[in-house]
């Protein structure tokens, strides 16, 4: 009997090895790598009769839909991250860290759905239907015509689905726990999550029901990543939070039918969560606006401003190397923002720690955040609090100039919309509106806001 082959696979990023080793040479984790059986595999024999396809114009006069149908929630910070909707017969990844409220976040949208009509089935592998249902309660989404399944095997699955009517989606919770037939690994490994997958996908183009595949993403990398589910699903969103803070944020790193810098942010409570329309409310919600170090920067998620609280502490240091310590915000964009800062505008901070920390464990992802930041730095050196009421933006560049950013006129009315009447913001913005009650301050050189902040940023 021929010996069943196998292979040792790295369980974070997927690299196959024919013998085992401690440490895996692509993403560089260590205790990784595991035996995997490769006996079976994906697809039929070479035996097997060929299907002749017909290949079709890209443009065809009979004119298919243009539009990817949608499926739409009714939720509409969901709805944002999807790009309006889940597009039929495609398949996306819900990622994040156990209990973060994936699987809360599915149920009520589950029941949303359901209420407008559309059919549903939520596939739960990790809890009994009894369990679910429970949930559901809690949420308030059981009176809804949601149908519960707890199977993990995926050719009980879809079976299942086969012998009834087709459903409009279909929600997997856990991609983890599913296993298949053809591949002998144990759930959970790489084998079987691509797998699993690869075989949900095809049964989401081939019947066109919308498939969402939910994703545990655990750093250590013990359980196979839904890293290697990213590159087959059409579209990725994690949903994230700080542990300790009660909102979540959905955000959108690949969509093939849309744009993918769209964010959604929720707050969990006791009955679920419930959908934050205007985030900036939130975030600057428990401000003390007489401390030295806080800035506020204007800041904007896809489509949508979003104003934040950027706290920074700047104090003596006792150690030779001083601590540089982050939250919310990128390390090294700190490093060349102090760099700047010592290089062209006279501020030391080389001797002193660095605290920088963005209110309510938001993270930023723009470049636009460095004049805040530095606002920051120099209010919290100079023990100078900054005006409360004043809203800052720009890039800053190596040579130490401030340069225009995307969307000012949005970042702005924003500002006003919350009652802010200052902003710091670079010259040469374009497209700016008429702000009545703001007053502007553009700024060139960085060093013109070390001389503005010191002397109390009055106004030009
Ligand atoms: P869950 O959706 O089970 O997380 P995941 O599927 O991502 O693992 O959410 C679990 C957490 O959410 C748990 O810590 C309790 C909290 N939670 C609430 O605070 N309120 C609620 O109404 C629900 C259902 C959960
Ligand atoms: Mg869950």
């Amino acid at each position: 009997m021929a010996k069943a082959k196998t292979s040792f696979i790295c369980q974070n990023c997927g690299a196959v090895y024919t013998r085992w080793q401690g440490k895996c040479d692509a993403c560089g984790e260590w205790n990784t790598i595991v035996e995997e059986s490769q006996s079976g595999g994906i697809g039929g024999g070479p035996s097997q009769a060929r299907r002749k396809g017909r290949p079709s114009a890209l443009f065809s006069l009979s004119g298919e839909t243009e539009e990817a149908p949608r499926i739409v929630s009714g939720m509409s910070e969901l709805d944002r991250v999807t790009g309006g909707g889940f597009v039929r017969g495609s398949a996306i990844l819900v990622g994040g860290d156990p209990g973060i409220g994936k699987s809360t976040l599915l149920m009520q949208a589950a029941a949303a759905l359901a209420r407008r009509g559309y059919s549903i089935v939520y596939v739960s592998g990790e809890e009994a239907v009894a369990q679910v249902r429970l949930r559901a309660q809690r949420l308030n989404a059981a009176d809804s015509n949601v149908q519960l399944m707890a199977e993990t095997n995926i050719e009980d699955i879809l079976a299942t689905l086969a012998s009834n009517a087709k459903p409009d989606l279909v929600i997997i919770d856990s991609i983890q726990t599913i296993w298949t037939d053809i591949a002998d690994s144990a759930p959970g490994t790489v084998t079987q999550v691509r797998a699993a997958a690869q075989t949900l996908i095809r049964y989401a183009k081939s019947s066109g029901t919308a498939v969402v595949l939910v994703g545990h993403v655990t750093k250590e990398g013990q359980i196979a990543g839904p890293r290697v589910v990213e590159h087959m699903v059409d579209g990725v969103i994690y949903f994230e939070g700080e542990g300790g803070h009660h909102y979540r944020i959905l955000r959108g790193v690949k969509n093939r039918f849309g744009a993918t810098d769209e964010i959604g942010v929720f707050e969990m409570g006791d009955g679920g969560l419930r959908e934050v329309s205007n985030p900036s409310e939130l975030f600057l919600g428990e401000r003390n606006t007489q401390a030295p170090g806080a800035a506020v920067f204007a800041g904007v998620e896809g489509t949508r401003p979003v104003l934040v609280e950027i706290q920074a502490l700047v104090a003596p240091s006792n150690l030779g190397t001083p601590r540089r310590s982050v939250l919310g915000w990128d390390q090294p964009r700190l490093a060349m923002v102090v760099a700047v800062l010592e290089a062209h505008c006279g501020v030391r901070l080389g001797q002193h720690d660095i605290y920088l920390n963005v209110a309510g464990g938001y993270r930023i992802n723009e470049p636009a955040a460095d004049l805040a930041v530095a606002a920051a730095l120099v209010s919290s050196l100079s023990g100078i609090a900054l005006p409360a009421d004043c809203v800052y933006f720009g890039e800053i560049s190596l040579s130490g100039a401030v340069r225009p950013v995307a969307h000012a006129a949005q970042r702005l009315k924003e500002a006003e919309k919350l009652g802010f009447r200052q902003a710091v913001f670079p010259t040469a913005s374009a497209e700016l509106p008429r702000l009545s009650g703001m007053t502007s301050t553009q700024i060139g050189p960085l060093a013109d806001l070390v001389v503005r902040v010191a002397s109390g940023l009055k106004k030009t």
